[in-house]
């Protein structure tokens, strides 16, 4: 039996679980900051990094009295987040994690959190590789096959704005606030077929192009050039919301057509579909639908797994452990910004 201990600070959700290699969840606190950031309308990244300063300890110390008693003995490693992520945050995390591994003797997972993403449906629905991964975030949007652990294929990612993003601004557009994708969904029922419907003709980006990528900032534009100075009223926005959606769930379906088409995710029996805006529920009825119409299984993970969390941290560190050639990262590892889930096929040394 094997148990973890995961650490998430990489973004604004300060994070701590402790998984067993069963895939149990033991313990688990997330505390989301997000009323600390709505006044600035985006996650400011100083009072992040504060914010889990305060939290951090106190969720460790809550996790181990209820998982095990309060005794580090029944851990076995601790992995925490090294990247990708605001600086600041990740640093607080991993060095955590690093002073616990030097006092208590124990091995440290460095994990890249967008692995930790990719690999929550094996936590979940058991799966094995290799599988499709759709990876929908405020910070990225990608087609990836996962292979293995440490082993990524990436297809098409966005050239501009990532997916997240894009709900985002045009939230912001709507005067709705941070974070904008949450909102927009809410107000769907509202959408009307109105007069101003008629009026909004929004592009299809790339639609029909043969590879797997995206573009988001044109249509953002033309949201932009729509509302113009004009003071929309609930049903108008529901309605722009319910286009908005409409053209991200086809730039989704399109570009993983075109996954599908290509030899290698011949042997995909299943989509996996990661990260906050895997939230979205009218894009998750859209994306099942096309899945189903394939003989294709969606994983959509539940909620409190697809935005972030440490659980999807702490099954991560069990993966690297079950690896043959697991030895834990150097205690000098360093915490990244930037770190392509791609990027980890090339052997750099994570774990
Ligand atoms: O994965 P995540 O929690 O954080 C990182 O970016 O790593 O994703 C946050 C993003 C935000 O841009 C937010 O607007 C979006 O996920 N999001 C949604 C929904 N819930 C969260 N987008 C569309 N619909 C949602 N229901
Ligand atoms: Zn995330």
């Amino acid at each position: 039996m094997m148990r973890v201990l995961g650490i998430e600070t990489s973004c604004d959700e300060t994070a701590v679980a402790i998984v067993d290699d069963q895939g149990r969840i033991l313990a688990q606190r997330v505390l989301s900051q997000l009323k600390d950031h709505i006044p600035y309308g985006g996650v400011v990244p100083e009072i992040a990094a504060r914010a889990h300063l305060d939290h951090l300890d106190g969720f460790v110390q809550e996790c181990l009295d209820e998982a095990c008693d309060g005794s580090w003995q029944s851990i076995d490693a601790i992995a925490a987040t090294a990247g990708p992520g605001l600086i600041g945050g990740v640093m607080v995390g991993l060095m955590t994690a690093k002073a616990l591994c030097l006092g208590l003797n124990k091995p440290l997972i460095a994990v890249n959190h967008l692995e930790a993403h990719a690999l929550t449906a094996r936590l979940t629905d058991k799966i094995s590789f290799p599988y499709l991964l759709l990876l929908v975030s405020g910070a990225h949007c990608q087609i990836l096959i996962v292979k293995g652990v440490g082993h990524y294929q990436l297809l098409g990612q966005t050239m501009d704005d990532a997916i997240g993003e894009a709900f985002d601004k045009v939230g912001r557009m709507m005067g709705l606030g941070y974070p904008g994708g949450p909102a927009l969904e809410k107000l769907l029922p509202l959408a009307t077929d109105s007069e101003f419907a008629q009026t909004i003709h929004l592009p299809q980006p790339l639609l029909g192009r043969k590879n797997c990528d995206f573009s988001f900032s044109g249509l953002k534009t033309a949201v932009r050039q729509i509302i113009g100075d004009r003071v929309l009223n609930e049903a108008e926005k529901a309605t722009l919301s319910l286009r908005f959606h409409e053209v991200i769930a086809a730039c989704l379906t399109d570009r993983l057509k075109n996954a599908l088409a290509l030899p290698e995710t011949k042997n995909c029996t299943h989509l996996v579909v990661a990260g906050g805006v895997a939230a979205n529920r009218y894009l998750g009825h859209h994306l099942q639908h096309f899945c189903a119409a394939r003989g294709l299984t969606c994983i959509m993970p539940p909620l409190s797994l697809c935005t972030d969390n440490a659980v999807m941290i702490a099954w991560a560190g069990i993966e690297y452990m079950r690896q043959p050639d697991f030895q834990g990262a150097d205690l000098d590892i360093a915490a990244r910004p930037r770190w392509p889930l791609a990027s980890l096929n090339s052997g750099e040394k994570h774990a």
